[in-house]
């Protein structure tokens, strides 16, 4: 049996991989090249992925259980300013699942640990937006979070869907009971009976002591929540379908079984009916789901959200970093609202974060977000598609002509003739583009 805690403090400082930011392999260890048996020079300028095969990341992407050449590892990355690098901490041609289990627990517990210090979950007064589109699904969450129906919560990334699944449960009825989440992704198939209905002493060798309780029993009298859902396999999709109908769960190695009476709330940010449609997701689990389909909206169809949330994250971080900011200038607010946000609040949150960490006076600017310019996805995307692809030369023109006109009326409080005269155009030229652009 392969000690894993033990070895993840050691180690071998003799094999890794390093890679760009884009995931290409720029250095390889020799002993990395013998280990696997492979020619040196072999892997430079390959993709890690051609390499790791299945991986799940743990915590903050920093352990990564994947498969390398057939061997199944454990690989601990480190993310440094311009690279990173891949140490390994674990091959072995079969890794010993319970210890993986009682692993990844122990990673999860400082996590919860961290999460309980706080104690307080997040509850709809902490949802930012006065917005009428994220308004409608606060009323709506609201009065379906006293009933005990199943939720899916389905949106983009970033847009709130965790945030929504608590403020759901703290209105419940079962508010004081606990709200345990699942990370479907965080799963690998072979761990998801172990992990979802728990095991008894001795169900396999190597089991704990005393047995395990799965998440489903420690969300009993509570919620469970299942996050990207979509990610399940096709399997683990059949066996949870099976405990959400029958409502019983049997640890494994176990002999009775338990009615579960737990609320389930899912979320996914794809579409889980193409996926039924194309074979990917079992359609009788899509139905049990599919009780309340809440959709939260992405952040550019409800840019009215866009600065009171900068707001509260400017006060969020003004707390943490000790800071005392209270403005934002004008460059930036244009910015902020004219950007699309395909990473959504999640990346709204962090690019104030960012800025917060420089700005060393009073006043937010977009100078001190730092967006590097050969990144095309902090790149204001009036300039890209939605699908982060160029748009052509002369529609991106369009779109500057329309952000600066519309800069010109607004400096000049919608006079036409000052405006004209700021752009160095004549004013017939300037109430030609307002018409052609269908500008106000
Ligand atoms: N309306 C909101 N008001 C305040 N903060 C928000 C709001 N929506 C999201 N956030 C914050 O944005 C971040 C991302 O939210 P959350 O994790 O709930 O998104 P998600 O939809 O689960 O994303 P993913 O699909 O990537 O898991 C969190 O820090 C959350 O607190
Ligand atoms: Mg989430």
């Amino acid at each position: 049996m392969v000690l894993v805690k033990k070895r993840i403090d050691e180690v071998d400082d003799r094999l890794y991989v390093e890679t760009n930011k884009s995931h290409k392999i720029t250095d390889v260890s020799p002993a990395f090249y013998k280990e696997f048996n492979i020619n040196e020079g072999e892997l430079i300028g390959k993709s890690i992925y051609t390499i790791v095969s299945r991986h799940t990341n743990f915590g903050k992407n920093k352990v990564i259980f994947g498969k390398l050449f057939g061997y199944s590892c454990l690989l601990r990355m480190k993310n440094l300013e311009d690279k990173k690098i891949y140490h390994i901490l674990l091959s072995e041609q079969n890794i010993d699942y319970i210890e993986l289990i009682s692993f990844i627990n122990s990673i999860e517990a400082k996590k919860y640990k961290k999460k309980s210090i706080k104690q307080n979950r997040y509850s709809f007064d902490d949802i930012i937006g006065q917005s009428p589109a994220i308004q409608r699904v606060k009323e709506l969450a609201s009065k379906i979070a006293t009933n005990n129906s199943t939720v899916l919560l389905t949106g983009e990334s970033g847009t709130g869907k965790e945030l929504f699944a608590q403020a759901i449960h703290e209105l419940s009825t079962r508010k004081n009971q606990s709200f345990i989440a699942v990370n479907c992704v965080a799963i690998p198939d072979e761990l998801f009976e172990s992990e979802l209905f728990g095991y008894e002493a001795g169900a396999f060798s190597g089991a704990k002591q005393e047995g395990k309780p799965g998440k489903i029993e420690l969300a009993q009298n509570g919620t469970l929540f299942l996050d990207e859902i979509s990610e399940l396999s096709y399997q683990s999709q059949g066996k949870l379908l099976r405990v959400l109908q029958e409502r019983e769960v049997e640890r494994l190695g176990g002999t009775t079984s338990k009615k579960v009476d737990i609320r389930i709330i899912a979320a996914t940010n794809r579409d889980l009916k193409t996926l039924v449609e194309n074979g990917k997701f079992r359609q009788d689990l899509y139905y049990r789901l599919y009780v309340f389909d809440l959709q939260i909206p992405p952040l550019r169809v409800r840019k009215e959200d866009i600065l009171p949330l900068t707001y509260s994250f400017i006060e969020f971080y003004n707390n943490k970093f000790d800071k005392e900011v209270t403005y934002i200038d004008s460059g930036l607010e244009d910015w902020l609202l004219t950007y699309e946000w395909p990473g959504n609040i999640r990346e709204l949150k962090a690019c104030i974060e960012r800025g917060m960490n420089i700005v060393d006076n009073d006043t937010l600017t977009l100078k001190n977000l730092y967006l590097p310019s050969n990144n095309k996805s902090s790149m204001p995307v009036s300039l890209m598609q939605e699908n982060m692809e160029f748009l052509s030369l002369h529609a991106a023109v369009e779109n500057a002509e329309i952000s600066i006109i519309k800069q010109a009326l607004d400096d000049a409080n919608g006079d036409r003739t000052i405006a004209a005269q700021k752009l160095k155009i004549s004013v017939a030229s300037l109430y030609r583009k307002i018409s052609k652009y269908k500008l106000k």
